[in-house]
């Protein structure tokens, strides 16, 4: 198999390898440039809904996600699609899959179907490097530190009203997972790669333990805008039949909401995580 980075911090593409039938042996290199990337990107799959499933399951027990309708006869998999005349896709803004739960998803491994004939990329940023170049004294504080996570914002907004009512290409399910409040380390070791990666992201985390969501704002929002700065990031171009997956313990990302008028249709599995510990 052959594998090129995408850029210097983070992001890799994997070529001459099929998902659908994996030796042992090509599977631990796959998971390995996982480890050292965070992002990976497979180009040239031909994954039917049940090889989907099991290529995830090679990472770990499937989750069912907390709010959006899993697909008839496959629950682990959600249809994220952008209808050509919806305004927004699902996954705009910086987040990390999940957080807002107790054992946050290790991994998602999302697989093109149909592609806009421009716009859609997905961005990801890489939160190893973002803890790395913190100055001491930050790193110092905020290892101290844990912080809230909650879906409320999210998934309570005006315009998710529709998707509860099941008027939307994406639907919601009600449930008390949304209004839930979650508490994590701010910082967080990665259990394969023994690193630490800042665990705070926009759309999920909602204020540092122990203090209001005003006093924490400052900082949090230093934090998010540091995050994801640029020279942290790589930028996915899909192509159908890619497939990505990315690790939600040391990564964040946000698909771009820039394909006004064109349909994208993307099936997204995710992996069971394990509670986040400094
Ligand atoms: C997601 O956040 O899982 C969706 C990303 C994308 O559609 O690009």
């Amino acid at each position: 198999m052959e594998v090129r980075p995408l850029t210097g911090s983070i992001g890799a593409e994997i070529f001459d390898v099929d998902l659908s039938e994996l030796s042992d042996d090509t599977f631990h290199s796959i998971e390995r440039v996982f480890y050292d990337f965070g992002v990976i990107v497979v180009r040239d799959q031909r994954l039917t809904h049940e090889a989907h499933l099991a290529f995830a399951a090679r990472f770990g027990a499937l989750e069912r996600h907390p709010i959006v309708e899993g697909l008839d006869g496959f629950p682990e998999i959600i249809k994220i699609h952008k209808a050509a005349g919806d305004a927004a896709t699902f996954g705009v803004g910086w987040h990390s899959d999940n957080s807002y739960t107790e054992r946050p998803s290790l991994g998602s491994v999302l697989f093109a179907e149909q592609i806009p004939p421009v716009g859609g990329d997905t961005l990801f940023a890489n939160q190893y490097l973002a803890y790395e170049q913190l100055s001491p004294g930050m790193r110092r504080m905020l290892d101290g530190m844990k912080a809230v996570h909650s879906g409320k914002y999210a998934y309570r907004a005006s315009t998710t009203k529709e998707k509860y009512e099941g008027k939307t290409t994406i639907a919601y399910r009600d449930s008390e997972a949304v209004d839930r409040e979650v508490v994590h380390p701010v910082v967080r070791t990665h259990p394969e790669t023994r690193r630490r990666a800042l665990y705070l992201n926009p759309m999920f985390t909602i204020c540092f333990e122990d203090m209001s969501e005003d006093e924490s704002r400052p900082l949090l929002e230093y934090l998010f805008r540091h995050s994801v700065r640029e020279d942290f990031q790589c930028r996915v171009r899909w192509e159908v039949g890619s497939v990505t997956m990315w690790d939600n313990r040391c990564v964040q990302h946000t698909a771009l909401n820039d394909c006004q008028g064109f349909e994208r249709v993307h099936y997204r599995v995710t992996v069971e995580g394990e509670k986040p510990f400094l």
